[in-house]
């Protein structure tokens, strides 16, 4: 570390690495992209509407006139896209060194996606789950590559129950519940998937991130635009701007002292906003038989094998 603050002074030269990030378009994967392209990383923006991935690329462009910045299709609430993306991607890349799985939803109404998935677990969770479970042999074949999973301060408010993982019908669903469950997922995804790479001996760390609260788009599900117009003199005492955010995400994809299984998040304010450094997940997030369980539902559920 340079200071005595990690920022993205300290992410190492990137060239010559191939990077993707989900939801490059908006908040904490615009400013996570951008700072890729910074250090000279090819990266591959993720987006579900290609018109707003342009613009965003433009944006990035505009001010890195050398960003090499490759957009691509993909919605993680519909596992063909994944599927279409994974092949392409594949076809057009012999190597993946970071795949950052930053997209997400939060507290959207009950919904279902393509494939009949409560829609925050099936987007944040078990899109993400696939994604990852199709990238594999090509994260394998590329050495020190690092997966990193977007979770939240939320995943404490996450219960795991799998007799009812989707909310069957809407049963039991409450809009936090469900995001605080999907973000508890991505944490569990992790630790499991860490333990993957080291028992078949993998080269590729798993390493999850929260950014805290963060100044993005994702509070545009829930809270209603003028509500946060007026909130906004009050939320600037623990909201911190999307390119703080992004730090904890962007450490745990570059510094090369991170370990496999760490959680990184803001420094300060109850990890609210911040410096990014090593946080401390909950209990629950720990539970080997709940990683496990998860593991083998997330496969049975989107049909992908990790091998
Ligand atoms: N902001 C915070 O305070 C905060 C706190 C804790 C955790 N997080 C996590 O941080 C991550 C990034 O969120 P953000 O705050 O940057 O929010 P954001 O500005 O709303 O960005 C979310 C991104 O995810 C994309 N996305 C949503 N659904 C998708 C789908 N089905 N397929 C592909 N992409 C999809 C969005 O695309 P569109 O632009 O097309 O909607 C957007 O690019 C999320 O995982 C979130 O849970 C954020």
């Amino acid at each position: 570390m340079n200071g005595k603050h990690w920022t993205t002074k300290d992410i190492p030269d990137l060239k010559g690495k191939t990077v993707i990030v989900t939801g490059g378009n908006s908040g904490l994967g615009f400013e996570a992209v951008k700072a890729f392209v910074s250090k000279g990383a090819i990266v591959i923006m993720t987006c579900r509407s290609t018109i707003k991935g342009e613009i965003a690329r433009e944006n990035i462009k505009n001010s890195i006139p050398k960003a090499e910045i490759i957009l691509m299709e993909l919605d993680l609430a519909n596992l063909s896209s994944i599927q279409n993306f994974s092949d392409k991607f594949k076809q057009s890349h012999t190597k993946l060194d970071i795949l950052v799985n930053n997209a997400g939803i939060m507290m959207v109404p009950y919904a279902l996606t393509v494939d009949g998935f409560e829609k925050q677990i099936g987007t944040n969770h078990l899109g993400h789950f696939a994604l990852t479970g199709l990238l594999l042999d090509i994260l394998k074949k590329t050495p020190g590559s690092r997966v990193v999973n977007v979770s939240s301060l939320a995943h404490k408010s996450g219960v795991m129950d799998f007799d009812n993982f989707m909310y069957n019908n809407g049963n039991g669903y409450k809009p936090m519940k469900a995001y605080g469950r999907s973000k508890l997922c991505n944490l569990l995804f992790t630790y499991e998937l860490q333990h993957f790479f080291e028992t078949n001996q993998i080269d590729c760390k798993a390493i999850a991130a929260h950014p805290g609260v963060s100044d993005t788009n994702l509070f545009s599900h829930s809270i209603p635009k003028w509500v946060m117009v007026l909130l906004r003199p009050f939320t600037l005492f623990f909201i911190q701007p999307a390119s703080m955010g992004a730090l904890p995400e962007l450490r745990a994809a570059t510094d090369p002292m991170a370990k496999g299984g760490e959680f990184y998040g803001p420094n300060s304010h109850s990890e609210m906003k911040g410096f990014p450094t090593v946080v401390q997940s909950n209990q629950a997030s720990h539970r080997i038989d709940d990683g496990k369980k998860l593991w083998q539902l997330s496969e049975k559920l989107t049909s992908v094998q990790f091998k």
